[in-house]
């Protein structure tokens, strides 16, 4: 039935036999697949579907987009909703960023800022600042520019040798800071705050051009920032002359209840990466958004920003994005994900009394959970364990209770939760009681 269709990131083997699932339909919180079972969309797609499923307003807009102009390219020329969203992004988006670079999603996103970042000193007349540090286990795309810039050692290894020139410092996983890395949260921040310049000082800072952080990280299940971290990042980026590329390809647009994820800890980058929940999902689109300083060299002359693609900015794509943040404003969504991410951290939280559950950590509509052997040693599981935890029981059987969310080993054990941010107490108390069931037959299992 499915064998021509290539899914991603999954082994095919596993539906040499049987079919995949197969969903049809969606409606606000929930999905529904083929044979008309119903769940509870526990992570918004995949971190997407801000304003929920089956919002006709939005396909709308895209229907009356696609019958006025269904395309044209922003290469040299303009259309009116790219203009729009463009100035609306900008009005958003913190301080200075102000030129919005659109893409098609968050690999061509993080791939521009790289770009950027070098074409950038290259025209201020410091060619040799090429380099890109990121933190360890941090995924940010697929394509061979992001790849290199991903911190997931196993998603690289068949596309080796990649881009040259990235360099890993250590993430904000508070649970499993190592020892001598400080005792508090606003300790631990200053002492990974630190390895970033102490990798700058060793690679050399005429080098070095940018350094690509999530608001939170996603991969290894949401690492948010220690309090003062990123205020010591943007000191360290000054100091050094390092751009602070943000990379908020999950954490904008309410998944922190805010527009930005910047805004949520209070930080400036000097470029935003961003894709997903800008159209909600209904039409693929991401964007660069970059400060007047970085767009300054361009603006002059015969220079140019070498670097463009079809369809970065579709007109359908930025009418959606548009009609997406009027649901925002009128629904005034950051307030509801402000106002309840305690109420749905206090659900998630209940589950600390279950033997196999080890951490609970996030933020906004955005936890993971981490899942633990040994919760007095924090002892982890080993790959066959986590094989036939992860793969072989834990997201098929939460899949078939009804709860569509992500389990993932790309760091230690954990499930992961974002849902839509029209979410309330209803769903997680739902979430709660389809985990609890589930983990607690995972620990039997064990
Ligand atoms: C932080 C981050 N950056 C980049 C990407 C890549 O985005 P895309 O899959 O749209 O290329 C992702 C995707 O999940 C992401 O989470």
């Amino acid at each position: 039935m499915s064998d021509h269709l290539w899914m991603h990131f999954t082994r095919l083997s596993a539906y040499a036999d049987t079919p995949p699932p197969v969903i049809v339909r969606g409606d606000g919180p929930y999905v529904y697949d083929s044979t008309g079972k119903r769940y509870l969309d526990g992570l918004a797609g995949l971190f997407v579907v801000q304003v929920g499923h089956g919002r006709q307003e939005l396909a709308n807009a895209a229907a009356k987009q696609a019958s006025e102009l269904a395309y044209f390219p922003i290469w040299s020329y303009a259309h009116p909703k790219a203009i729009e969203l463009a100035e609306r992004l900008a009005h958003l988006a913190p301080g200075d960023l102000n030129r919005v670079f659109f893409t098609t999603g968050g690999s061509d996103a993080v791939e521009s800022a790289w770009k950027l970042a070098r074409a950038y000193f290259r025209r201020t007349g410091r060619p040799s600042k090429h380099k890109v540090l990121s933190r360890q286990i941090a995924y940010h795309g697929t394509s061979m520019g992001a790849l290199s810039i991903t911190g997931i050692p196993a998603l690289k290894q068949d596309f080796e040798p990649l881009v040259p020139s990235t360099f890993r410092v250590p993430n904000t996983n508070y649970y499993r800071r190592p020892p001598s890395s400080g005792d508090t949260p606003e300790e631990f921040g200053a002492w990974a705050a630190d390895r970033i310049a102490e990798t700058i000082e060793f690679e050399g800072p005429d080098t070095v051009a940018a350094v690509y952080l999530e608001p939170v990280q996603n991969s290894g299940g949401c690492f948010p920032a220690p309090p003062g971290y990123f205020q010591r990042v943007r000191e360290i980026c000054d100091r050094y002359d390092v751009l602070l590329v943000s990379d908020e390809v999950i954490c904008a647009f309410g998944r922190l209840g805010e527009y930005f994820g910047a805004d949520r800890y209070g930080y400036q980058p000097d470029i935003i990466t961003c894709a997903k929940g800008m159209t909600s999902g209904y039409v693929p689109l991401g964007a660069m958004i970059a400060s007047d300083r970085l767009a300054e060299p361009f603006q002059h002359g015969t220079n140019w920003f070498a670097h463009g693609i079809t369809y970065g900015g579709h007109p359908v794509g930025a009418a959606v994005a548009l009609a997406n943040l009027d649901v925002f404003e009128r629904e005034r969504l950051n307030e509801h994900v402000r106002a309840n991410s305690p109420v749905f951290r206090g659900y998630l939280e209940r589950l600390l009394d279950l033997p196999i559950v080890g951490d609970v950590r996030g933020d906004g509509f955005f936890f993971g959970i981490e899942l633990v052997k040994d919760k007095a040693t924090k002892a982890t599981f080993d790959d066959d364990e986590s094989e036939r935890l992860l793969r072989g029981f834990l997201s098929k059987a939460l899949f078939d209770a009804g709860l569509y969310c992500r389990a993932d080993d790309r760091g230690d054990p954990v499930v992961q939760l974002a849902p839509p941010l029209i979410c309330g107490e209803e769903h997680f108390a739902e979430m709660e009681r389809i985990l609890r069931a589930v983990l607690t037959e995972a620990w039997q299992r064990i």
